[in-house]
């Protein structure tokens, strides 16, 4: 296969019904903003400012509206709030606006005469080209081409350019630019003020104002190859600017939009508008070809950070290249007060919050190929802790409990209370996560400067949270475990497993601080007020806590009451397995039925897995599998390593296909809401700990291989940071080597 086409995910014809896939798909970022993969003219029967209430549901199975096309344009940390459904990401003016007309018809790729469309996402440099040819109605032959880019450099830009080529035909036609705040988020509108100004030079701006008080401010400046006479056309919600100009066989049209965005949430000084000239007149100083270049450069250097190679699979290797791809531009790296939202700021569904995807299934990609990122996604829930803490106050316990779905203040937004209530494992994945970080990068400085207080704090949580039973121990009652279909069990095994980690690492953290560094124990305990006694509370609850399981126990129960729960006869219950099981059966049976909606137990296997016999494993799986309906995407990637991990291939091969298939599957329309950025950490880790079988740096002090590549795969390589130091791992199928980068140190094996 040409190299390009590992690189490009491709729309090759444009079918209306999948448009919305598309746009989630080709969602384009830089950390700073994103927009969604959406035409610069938008869609006909696709109004973007619909009003309607949005109620409290389940994600998963929500019907969403906007069948057709919803436009996005997100920056991490703008947001307001919904009545109902608390806060949400704002979804921000549309600064993409460019719209042509020929005589009365406006160019639509549902309307017009259109042949040989097709779109690419460069996944190299975040570039995303569209080209098709235009019959107008006028006989016109247009061919049109369009790119656009935001920099990964200049983090404010967003670069544009349109070439229309006359192939035969004249007559006049008619540009229009704009920036238009018609715009709604989930149905509502969040701007309090909306400013639309024509600026000299051919330019535009667009200042608005949300109900939080935010200020956005956009400024676009247009060129044209030929004179079209621009001229500001505003209406209150929308800045926009018309021309026109003839055109004959042969003429070239290039008409080019460069956007700065600026807002007063930004961390450089000055009003918004006058950063955003700044931002403009130094991208006309540079230039085209110079924006590029630096723009090019950022992402070469994190493709050379992150990439895998494949050879073997072209569909696994692009799609881990889209995965990665919408990982690096979901990672706003220099701010710590956002972190990466569940739909990877490419939809409105998930709102903009923060999950337990964070830590468990998108910081190992960061902490093996971009450090500083894990750092920061750590440091977001340091910055958050007294939002945790008011969480925690609010259900009347001490210390810090963290949201299931947070806010970017840390508090809890998540407006079911099923999950808001009973889904505490977050709170024990966050310090799992401050652990791995340390432990993969030797940061053991953060663990004093920052960690401590979360460990503090939760376990004072954990105290409280924990009941005691007869026998002496704790337990921890009406628990939601990572399967969201059972409620309120007793006793998660993978719940009270995190806990009782998390505990443990708080004695251990303060009994090494009070041993070596008797200055950080001091400030510690006099910042966080530690009690005496306190630590032997943390101790005691952590011997306590109650497992439900032990060495004698093949099967790993969910939680101290799963047997309990109803069976359930998929085959007469879920009569089409090509959509969700939940869609099948009501939420009131579901609740008491042994159905999960994802990995629980093998979650736990694949983070604790030195704790578990291999007969465990193997039990474990054998038994759940069958009974996991996978409606959430974060199970594909965690069954897929485990069947790997036991020598499954065919199991691995298969889960590793569902996990392509959730983002990449025009078919399943997977991608419409959002990117399912957790699964895209997943496959990721599916490559890393279940084909190469990387042991995590949780447990192994170096890197250790146990490698299984699936059937077909001849080559597997990328480069690992680890602990300061950077690693090339090639696998082939019978042999691997692991080589320092900065040379010596190699590492050879045989695989399983
Ligand atoms: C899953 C959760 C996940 C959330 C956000 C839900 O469907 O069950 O585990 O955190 O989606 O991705």
């Amino acid at each position: 296969m040409n190299e390009d086409n590992l690189w490009w995910l491709k729309e090759d014809g444009y079918e209306a019904r999948l448009h919305k896939h598309y746009e989630g798909l080709f969602t384009q970022g830089n950390g700073y903003m994103h927009v969604r993969g959406s035409f610069e003219e938008g869609c006909s029967d696709a109004p973007q400012d619909e009003e309607y209430l949005r109620f409290p549901d389940n994600v998963t199975l929500e019907k969403p509206r906007h069948p057709k096309s919803k436009q996005g344009t997100f920056i991490p940390g703008i947001v307001a709030q919904h009545p109902l459904l608390k806060e949400e990401i704002v979804n921000l003016p549309y600064m993409l606006g460019l719209e042509f007309r020929s005589g009365d018809e406006a160019l639509d790729m549902d309307r017009c005469r259109i042949s040989g469309y097709s779109r690419r996402l460069d996944l190299r440099d975040g570039r995303l080209h569209r080209s098709f040819l235009w019959e107008t109605k006028e006989g016109m032959q247009l061919k049109c081409t369009y790119s656009r880019y935001l920099s990964m450099a200049d983090t404010h830009l967003c670069i544009q350019q349109v070439q229309l080529e006359v192939l035969a035909g004249e007559g006049r036609l008619e540009v229009k630019a704009a920036l238009r705040a018609d715009v709604r988020t989930n149905g509502m509108n969040h701007f309090a003020r909306v400013v639309p100004s024509a600026e000299p030079g051919d330019c535009i701006s667009l200042e608005t104002l949300t109900e939080e008080g935010n200020r956005i401010f956009m400024l676009s400046a247009l060129e044209a190859s030929e004179a079209v006479n621009w001229q500001a056309g505003h209406t209150p919600v929308m800045a926009a600017l018309r021309g026109e100009c003839r055109l004959n066989t042969g003429d070239r049209l290039t008409v080019s939009k460069l956007t700065a965005v600026t807002t007063d949430r930004d961390m450089e000084e000055g009003t918004v508008r006058d950063r955003a000239l700044a931002q403009l007149s130094r991208a006309r100083k540079l230039g085209r070809e110079q924006l590029y270049n630096r723009h090019a450069d950022c992402w070469k250097r994190k493709w050379q950070a992150a990439d895998i190679r494949i050879k073997g699979d072209d569909a696994a290797q692009l799609s881990v290249r889209a995965s990665i791809y919408h990982l690096i531009r979901s990672n706003r790296e220099e701010d710590d007060r956002v972190a990466i939202c569940a739909k990877g700021y490419a939809g409105e569904a998930y709102f903009g919050r923060y999950f337990w995807d964070t830590e468990i299934n998108l910081l190992p990609f960061f902490l093996h190929t971009h450090p500083q990122a894990a750092r920061n996604l750590l440091l977001f829930r340091y910055n958050t802790l007294d939002g945790a803490r008011r969480n925690a106050q609010k259900y009347g316990y001490r210390g810090a409990r963290y949201a299931w779905e947070s806010s970017i203040s840390g508090e809890e937004q998540c407006a079911n209370w099923q999950y808001a209530d009973h889904e505490i494992h977050i709170t024990a994945d966050i310090v799992y996560a401050l652990y791995h970080y340390v432990r993969a990068t030797g940061d053991d400085e953060f663990l004093e400067r920052y960690a401590v207080d979360i460990l503090v704090e939760t376990a004072r949580y954990w105290c409280d949270r924990v009941d005691w039973n007869r026998e002496g121990e704790g337990e921890l009652l009406s628990v939601m475990g990572p399967d969201e279909y059972l409620p309120f069990t007793r006793n998660n095994a993978f719940t009270n497993r995190m806990v009782k980690f998390s505990l443990e690492q708080t004695v251990a953290c303060l009994d090494s601080l009070e041993d070596g560094k008797r200055d950080s124990y001091a400030a510690a305990a006099a910042r966080l007020d530690i009690r005496p006694g306190e630590r032997e509370r943390f101790r005691h609850t952590a011997e306590k806590l109650r497992l439900p399981y032990d060495s004698r126990s093949d099967i790993v129960p969910q939680s101290d009451d799963f047997d309990s729960y109803a069976e359930v006869d998929f085959a007469s219950v879920w009569t089409d397995r090509s959509r969700p099981f939940g869609h099948f059966i009501s939420q009131e049976r579901n609740y008491r039925s042994k159905a999960l909606k994802q990995a629980d137990v093998l979650e736990l296997m694949m983070l604790f897995p030195q704790e578990f016999t291999r007969a465990q494993l193997k039990a474990s799986y054998a038994y759940y599998e069958p009974i996991t309906t996978h409606d959430s995407s974060l199970s594909a990637a965690v069954h897929g390593i485990v069947a790997s991990w036991l020598g499954q291939k065919e199991a691995a091969g298969a889960f590793l296909q569902r996990v392509m298939d959730i983002d990449l599957s025009a078919e399943k329309k997977g991608a419409a809401e959002g990117i399912h950025i957790a699964n895209c950490g997943g496959l990721w880790q599916l490559i890393v700990y279940g084909f190469a079988g990387l042991k995590s740096a949780m447990w192994s002090e170096s890197i250790e291989l146990e490698p299984r590549l699936p059937e077909g795969w001849e080559k597997l390589s990328f480069t690992l940071a680890w602990r300061g130091e950077r690693y090339q791992i090639t696998v082939n199928p019978d042999t691997y080597e692991v080589q320092k980068l900065n040379g010596g140190n190699l590492v050879a094996g045989t695989t399983v």
